[in-house]
């Protein structure tokens, strides 16, 4: 590798190629073998980095010719040489090499175009590498930045909560049991009762860590392990919690639409949807989805939960995102706050999109200590194993609201994607663990 200053100055990133901002200069790229072509006097080399694929020709007669040669898919090596507008190249530019050095030759790559869905998630640390995947994980990222850009403008405070639990937050059915030295605990299901600790001190908290569910269906949307933004604040209300939320959607979908235009482009993703996004949603009463659902032949009665089936019907009908609230005490969790004129109805409430459903689950949180009291009795659970959190109703207790959204399932969304599991590097279903 050359040691003067020059060399440096030109090692660039691929995307900079493609942009047109090199053109006729003399540059070097760091990558791995994407493609490769050979004819009898020109090799053409496909060579990607993070940002983006770009054709390279290594002439017999250029001195890395031998190198080149030797090169297989996914090798990873240094080009240099000269960029040059080229119509035909992908991209509309090739870099004509002028020397190829080899960083680490590979073996034969097992992932070719003719493998099954099965095959890829087998080998998830090779088919990561991708064009597909690497621009999902490169959304992904973003959607990360701009869902923590919107709860900064907002002034939340990011926390971290512990991932080893004590005490169920959304139900046993769902609960991940863990030995921990010669205890039993659990892996958390959701970060919200300790974002609850959290406002008393911070107000405005929120994080985007992961959450554990024991989850036995095999659906698009359902992972063993997920990514949970989840916010919380006191002095709020079930208004101020829904335009939180229409917000920070709206915010992400916008963000993205206009910043990842070249990303949703190469994936077939509809980017018109995205940029369509705009608060505020719409919404409509349990009982109002209730109605819906009985116009449309459903047997569902007042009480039951919306089942993935009932939510799609009701999501594809509404075409875009859009809240259901005040839910059935019954079928909400034990914190959920209830009108105090109609107990059986709890301020919950559930973000929709088509064709994956719930997104979100957000509301307001029960803040008397008694009611609390009788409703973790009533779920068949002990006040004892919630002694903290009821310390929180004992010390300056506090109206406050709080939402979870999968970042997955908004991913899965927004990417049109066929399943969840592509939406994250490394998913976890009840069957897959490995890598
Ligand atoms: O509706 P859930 O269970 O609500 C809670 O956990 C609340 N404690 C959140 C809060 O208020 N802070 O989960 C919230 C969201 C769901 O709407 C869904 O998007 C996602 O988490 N989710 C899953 N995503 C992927 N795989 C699973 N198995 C999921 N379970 C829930
Ligand atoms: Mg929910």
């Amino acid at each position: 590798m050359r040691e003067n200053g020059d060399a440096i100055m030109a090692l660039v990133k691929i995307r900079e190629i493609l942009d047109g901002r090199h053109e006729n200069k003399h540059v070097s790229v760091r990558g791995w073998v994407y493609r490769k072509r050979e004819g009898k006097d020109v090799i053409f080399l496909v060579v990607r980095d993070s940002t983006g694929v770009v054709q390279c020709t290594v002439k017999k007669d250029c001195p890395g010719w031998s190198n080149a040669e030797c090169l297989t898919i996914e090798s990873s090596l240094m080009l240099e040489g000269t960029v040059r507008p080229d119509q035909r190249a992908p991209g509309g530019q090739e870099i004509s090499a002028e020397n190829v050095e080899i960083i680490g030759l590979a073996e034969i790559f097992p992932i070719s175009k003719d493998k099954s869905e099965e095959f890829l998630r087998d080998k998830r640390h090779l088919w990561l590498r991708s064009r597909r995947m690497s621009l999902i994980m490169k959304v992904r990222g973003h959607v990360m930045d701009y869902a923590r850009e919107y709860f900064a403008k907002e002034g939340f405070t990011e926390v971290s909560p512990p991932m080893f639990i004590s005490a169920a937050c959304e139900g046993g059915s769902t609960l991940f049991g863990l030995k921990y030295f010669d205890q039993s605990l659990y892996l958390t299901q959701s970060s919200q009762l300790y974002l609850e600790i959290l406002i008393y001190s911070l107000e405005n908290v929120f994080c985007i860590a992961p959450s554990f569910r024991a989850e036995k269906s095999r659906t698009i949307r359902h992972l063993t392990e997920y990514w949970h933004i989840e916010g919380e604040w006191p002095f709020a209300d079930m208004s101020d919690l829904i335009r939180f939320e229409e917000g920070l959607l709206t915010h992400i979908c916008q963000q993205t639409a206009k910043n990842c235009r070249q990303e949703l482009e190469e994936l077939g993703a509809d980017t018109a949807k995205l940029a369509a996004v705009t608060t505020p949603f719409p919404r409509m009463t349990y009982t109002e989805a209730m109605e819906r659902l009985a116009a449309k032949g459903s047997k569902l009665k007042w009480g039951d939960d919306l089942g993935y089936e009932d939510e799609k019907l009701l999501a594809d009908d509404v075409g875009k995102p859009f809240f259901i609230y005040d839910y059935p005490t019954a079928i909400k969790a034990f914190y959920c706050k209830t009108y105090r004129d109609r107990p059986e109805v709890a301020m919950s409430t559930d973000m929709l999109v088509p064709r994956i459903g719930e997104i979100s689950t957000g509301g307001s949180r029960e803040d008397d200590k008694e009611i609390l009291i009788k409703r973790i009795k009533e779920m068949g659970m002990n006040p004892e194993d919630y002694d903290w959190y009821l310390d929180l109703r004992r010390y300056g207790t506090v109206p406050h609201v709080g939402f979870g959204m999968g970042l997955e399932r908004v991913l899965t969304w927004m990417l049109d994607l066929e399943n969840i599991m592509d939406s994250i590097p490394f998913p976890r279903t009840t069957r897959r663990f490995y890598p």
